[in-house]
């Protein structure tokens, strides 16, 4: 899954994918700071908490990282379930000033990730991560961040470990990762008695993986985007329409653009017409830039810087930041349609966010065992910089629960 997530970036455009581009939120209602009183519902007592400054008016994206000589909320000693694959100082890692920064948004401070506060909110609902690996990814960091409120237990785990369910019993809490490589339905093509690595999509179907649990979930994070980096032919319903980056005569490329716009329009319907959901919380995660340098994956690129760069220094602003673009715009065009259903979809946008850290990735310490000398400049190493995803869901979390908009 990993060796295939990462050929995928073999194409030069996915590189320091990150770029500048000011989008304004339409959906985003000013309001002012003001200071509320919650009462939270914890096992055994109602508890009082003070949230001061909580408002919409902060666009909680726009910002930057300033230095934080605190220790991080978790280690690799104090969290038991960071993954191999994440755990660089297991694999050798020794710079630690990646721990020590925060986000700061330009107008507001945010809080320290709380375990008891997100426990506290998300009690007796489930939680699921839609996507692939770097889905997977923030999935595990907020198992980490939890953790350190109440143990989680594993009570679901498929065989390839890509899907799998955790509890907090005390917080009657559940929280999934559903793999999805393409949100759409896909089959893997075959040639020859083995698989391509290239997939038909259909496009009008959403894939069963995670819309048979929509009924369980309150909260939804969707995020897919890597995937998509390759051949791949797109149907609807029965007809074969075009393909993606291929070269077939008498076929139309279609573009990698248009596939993930439908892709995510085909998710968001299925939510908005679902029946037998709740009131579900959308998020869109948008594009998380991966940072080959001096080469691509293949070609000896690799990730080896020790700090974040400035915004004005985040390079390669190719046309990738299209992509974040385009779920832009699909969150805005489903948030329009869950209006009157009562239905809540968000973004998560971290693209600029994470354009700035290009230190917080695996690089040559991810345990890649199949392809030694390898960077993984894709994913996040746990603790690290894409804790902060966590800290600003966290902050979605509370303005919905205590209608700040
Ligand atoms: C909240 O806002 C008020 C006025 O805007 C400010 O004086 C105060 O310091 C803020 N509190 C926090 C915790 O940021
Ligand atoms: C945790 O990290 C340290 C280096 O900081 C490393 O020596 C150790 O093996 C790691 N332990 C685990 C359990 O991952
Ligand atoms: C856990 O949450 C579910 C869903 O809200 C609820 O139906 C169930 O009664 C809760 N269980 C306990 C033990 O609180
Ligand atoms: C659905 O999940 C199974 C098991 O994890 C996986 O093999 C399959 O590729 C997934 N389907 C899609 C379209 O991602
Ligand atoms: C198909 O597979 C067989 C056996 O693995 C191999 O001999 C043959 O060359 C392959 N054909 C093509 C077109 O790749
Ligand atoms: C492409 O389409 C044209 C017209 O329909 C047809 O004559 C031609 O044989 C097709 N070429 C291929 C390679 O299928
Ligand atoms: C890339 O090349 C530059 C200039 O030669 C060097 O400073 C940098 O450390 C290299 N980065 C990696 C990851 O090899
Ligand atoms: C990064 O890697 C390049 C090439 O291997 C090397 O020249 C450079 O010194 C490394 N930088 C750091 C900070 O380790």
């Amino acid at each position: 899954m990993e060796r295939s997530l990462i050929n995928m970036c073999n194409s030069a455009s996915v590189l320091f994918c990150t770029a500048i581009l000011t989008i304004v939120f339409t959906f985003y209602i000013l309001n002012y700071p003001r200071t509320i009183t919650v009462q939270e519902y914890s096992q055994t007592n109602i508890v009082t908490r003070h949230y001061e400054n909580v408002s919409r008016s902060c666009n909680l994206f726009k910002g930057q990282w300033i230095p934080d000589m605190r220790d991080t909320l978790y280690t690799n000693f104090s969290c038991t379930t960071i993954p191999y694959r994440r755990n660089c100082f297991f694999h050798g890692r020794k710079d630690e000033d990646f721990l020590h920064w925060r986000w700061k948004p330009e107008q507001c401070e945010i809080p320290r990730f709380s375990s008891k506060t997100f426990l506290s909110i998300v009690q007796g609902k489930t939680m699921a991560f839609v996507g692939d690996s770097l889905a997977r990814n923030q999935m595990d960091s907020l198992l980490c961040l939890l953790s350190t409120e109440e143990t989680p237990k594993e009570v679901y785990k498929d065989a390839e470990d890509r899907s799998m369910t955790w509890e907090f019993p005390k917080h009657n809490f559940t929280l999934m990762a559903l793999w999805s490589q393409f949100l759409v339905s896909a089959t893997e093509t075959m040639f020859n008695g083995s698989a391509t690595g290239s997939f038909d999509l259909h496009l009008d179907k959403v894939d069963r993986n995670w819309s048979e649990k929509l009924p369980f979930i309150d909260y939804a994070i969707f995020s897919d985007v890597q995937w998509f980096f390759r051949q791949h032919y797109l149907y609807e319903g029965s007809n074969l329409i075009g393909c993606i980056l291929c070269q077939v005569p008498n076929m139309t490329d279609l573009g990698l653009n248009f596939a993930i716009k439908r892709a995510f329009q085909a998710a968001f319907k299925q939510i908005n017409e679902c029946k037998s959901c709740k009131n579900i919380f959308t998020v869109l995660r948008t594009f998380s830039p991966s940072h080959f340098e001096n080469g691509t994956w293949n070609t000896g690129g690799g990730c080896n810087r020790t700090q974040p760069v400035k915004i004005e220094d985040v390079i390669g602003r190719d046309s990738n930041w299209e992509l974040r673009k385009i779920q832009v715009e699909e969150i805005e065009t489903a948030t329009e349609k869950g209006e009157y259903l009562g239905n809540r979809f968000e973004i998560l946008d971290i693209t600029e966010i994470m354009g700035m850290r290009p230190d917080g990735h695996p690089g040559l310490y991810g345990g890649n065992t199949w392809m030694t000398g390898y960077s993984d400049c894709i994913h996040w190493c746990l603790p690290g910089p894409i804790d902060v995803w966590n800290e600003l869901l966290l902050e979605m979390i509370k303005r919905q629960t205590y209608s700040l908009n």
